[in-house]
């Protein structure tokens, strides 16, 4: 694609695609541009039935520093409340395609809110994550209150928005912020397997997962214990299910056709 300036898309295998953010220079700040790109890209990668998992990922040393801060620092409160400044990124939260953040190094303001933004969270141990926006005398704006508080608890998320200090791969693992920690010479290896094995399940089964478990973040236990259920009856209408279930009876491999 030769409309992409700040990330570049690759097709790594079969029903995957990769992102990886590219301002090398700015260490991947995320600028107006670079959200525009993510997620015009990944609308339309949600659209295509031959897509069935999408990682985003940065360097090895940085996977994003941050929104742009030479970009946003002359705004004025009237412009950025005006263009409801950061609101675009809601959308890449409004995609179906499980999206796995593979994270190596630097993952700040931003950059971590963005890998908060992904269903899987997969980290490289060199990796690094802050939410350091109160050094630059503003407060997180992307999510860092609210999606790091529920994946890690208030006295974390706290401690973290209130100091500003980073949090290595081995506490995030323990804190319960990422899915995994990987060697970093291997992250690309790992975030692709776990995106070929997603994207070879039933397409229909993969987004009905996703969506119940998002739902836990939206409802109290009954109505989503309610909304799980009813969804998992709706499996029963995909001819997925059929074959699934086939195959495990049969002791074959099962041919999902994604419908
Ligand atoms: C714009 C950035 C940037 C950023 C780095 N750069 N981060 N430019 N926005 N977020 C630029 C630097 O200015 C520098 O440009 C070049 O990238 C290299 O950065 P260095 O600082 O020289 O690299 P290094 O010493 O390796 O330190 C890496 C770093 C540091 C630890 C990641 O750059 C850093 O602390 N960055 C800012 C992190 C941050 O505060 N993020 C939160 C942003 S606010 P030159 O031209 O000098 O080479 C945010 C808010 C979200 O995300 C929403 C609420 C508004």
């Amino acid at each position: 694609m030769n409309d992409l300036h700040t990330i570049t898309l690759e097709r790594p295998a079969d029903r995957v695609a990769l992102i990886t953010l590219n301002r090398p220079k700015a260490k991947n700040a995320l600028n107006l541009q670079t959200m525009r790109e993510i997620t015009d890209l990944t609308a339309r990668l949600d659209a295509d039935p031959d897509v069935g998992a999408i990682i985003i990922t940065g360097s090895d040393t940085v996977f994003a520093a941050g929104a742009d801060i030479k970009e946003m620092r002359d705004l004025t409160f009237s412009e950025v409340h005006a263009q409801d400044w950061l609101a675009g990124w809601t959308a890449l939260a409004d995609v179906r395609t499980p999206l796995i953040a593979a994270v190596a190094g630097y993952a700040l303001g931003g950059g971590c809110e963005l890998a908060m933004m992904c269903d899987l969270l997969i980290a490289a141990d060199n990796a690094k994550f802050g939410q350091p926006e109160i050094t630059l005398g503003v407060i997180p704006g992307m999510g860092g209150s609210q999606r790091l508080t529920r994946a890690v608890g208030k006295a974390k998320a706290m401690d973290l928005c209130l100091t500003g200090r980073m949090m290595d791969a081995e506490e995030a693992d323990r804190s319960g912020l990422v899915s995994r920690v990987v060697p970093t010479a291997t992250l690309r290896e790992e975030a692709l397997t776990a995106a070929t094995r997603i994207a070879g399940f039933s397409a229909p089964a993969v987004a009905m997962a996703k969506e119940v478990v998002n739902q836990a973040f939206e409802t109290g236990l009954a109505e989503g214990l309610l909304f799980e259920r009813r969804v998992f009856h709706s499996t029963f209408a995909t001819e997925d299910q059929k074959e699934g279930m086939a195959a495990f009876s049969e002791k074959r491999a099962p041919q999902f056709r994604h419908r």
